[in-house]
């Protein structure tokens, strides 16, 4: 049977797909309406093509030869002036395709007769609740701003030589590195520590859209919610077959990004979920990204042995420093 979150995603890949041709229907016509002459070379290409269709039926083998070979110069020609026309007026044939937003599957939700990846992804944004996942068209690699790392190393305040800006200058590369190697072994997992406001989130999504146009299956979630929701699991009666699915998909998507890390009210059922989940990934060599806003230090005093060990020793860890963005972003504002 399918499920809920199936039907409601084929409902809106149905919607979207009209939407698109009928848009691009709408947008030809306009075109049309505005450019004539277009319409009328359309609409001889289509008398001449009947006409050869006609000659094809109506005359004897000699002249059908002849009579189609003219008539299909003639078609031939008219495209030409056809492109001509488009062209003058800065548009190509291209323009007339539906916009749809999965280029494989044609937002049919199907590829080479199987689920196509962008279907499977829908599926997991909608049953992870993943909202967020629609802030990723506006954080990625991109839309990435450097303009808010300082170029100026501040030794006495980050403890480094660098500066903010030559530190997230790395980071970025070794984010963007990973996103196109998380099927290499010996890639090690991320984990992402430094201050509020300093783009761990936003590079995360960067991370989450770059592995999607690959076509990799994505989970985000923040810590307490998953640990929550990954508990609560382990205490429901009558665990329904979705139920099992989601919960498996934790361990296995492409991509696991844990957000906010430490945030969450830790008791000793979500510990061991927390380690399940780390565990069980490490051992199938299913990549993470964690961002936390504690220290190694503060991780280590937190977190059981088992836990910080494998933090350490399988992720690397990338210390972002810098100025709170949502601040800067409210003095730029406000001046
Ligand atoms: N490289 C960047 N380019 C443009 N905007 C950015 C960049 N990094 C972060 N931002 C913006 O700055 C704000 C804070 O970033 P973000 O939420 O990623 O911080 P964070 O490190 O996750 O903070 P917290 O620890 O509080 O979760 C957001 O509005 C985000 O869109
Ligand atoms: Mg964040
Ligand atoms: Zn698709």
């Amino acid at each position: 049977m399918q499920s809920e979150a199936y039907r409601k995603i084929e409902a809106e890949y149905d919607y979207k797909r009209q939407q698109a041709q009928k848009d691009a229907k709408t947008f030809k016509e306009n075109v049309y309406d505005e450019h004539p002459q277009l319409a009328q070379i359309e609409a001889d290409i289509a008398k001449v093509a009947i006409e050869s269709m006609k000659a094809r039926i109506n005359s004897d083998d000699n002249t059908r030869a002849k009579e189609q070979e003219k008539l299909e110069k003639k078609i031939e020609e008219l495209q030409v002036e056809y492109d001509k026309a488009l062209k003058r007026i800065g548009l190509t044939l291209e323009d007339f395709e539906p916009k749809y937003e999965c280029e494989k599957c044609k937002d049919t939700g199907m590829y080479k007769d199987a689920m196509c990846s962008c279907f499977k992804q829908a599926l997991i944004n909608e049953s992870f609740k993943q909202s967020n996942m629609l802030k990723i068209k506006d954080e990625n690699f991109e839309t990435f701003d450097f303009g808010y790392y300082s170029s100026n190393p501040d030794k006495e305040k980050y403890g480094i030589d660098k500066s903010p800006l030559e530190k997230m200058d790395a980071i970025r590369k070794q984010a963007y590195d990973f996103s196109h190697k998380l099927d290499d072994p010996e890639q090690k997992n991320l984990l992402f520590s430094g201050t509020t406001g300093l783009g761990k989130t936003f590079l995360a999504n960067c991370i989450a859209n770059e592995a999607i146009k690959q076509g990799k299956s994505v989970i985000y979630q923040t810590a307490p919610i998953l640990l929550d929701k990954m508990v609560d699991y382990q205490f429901k009666y009558n665990k329904t077959e979705n139920d099992r699915e989601e919960y498996q998909k934790i361990f296995e998507v492409d991509l696991l990004i844990i957000d906010d890390l430490g945030t969450e009210t830790m008791n000793s059922a979500k510990f061991s979920e927390l380690f399940n989940i780390i565990n069980t990934r490490l051992l199938k060599g299913k990549k993470m990204v964690i961002s936390t806003n504690l220290t190694t230090q503060e991780i280590k005093n937190l977190y059981e042995e088992r836990i910080f060990s494998r933090l350490v020793g399988d992720f690397s860890i990338l210390r972002f420093i810098g100025e709170d963005i949502r601040v800067l972003k409210k003095k730029i504002n406000k001046a």
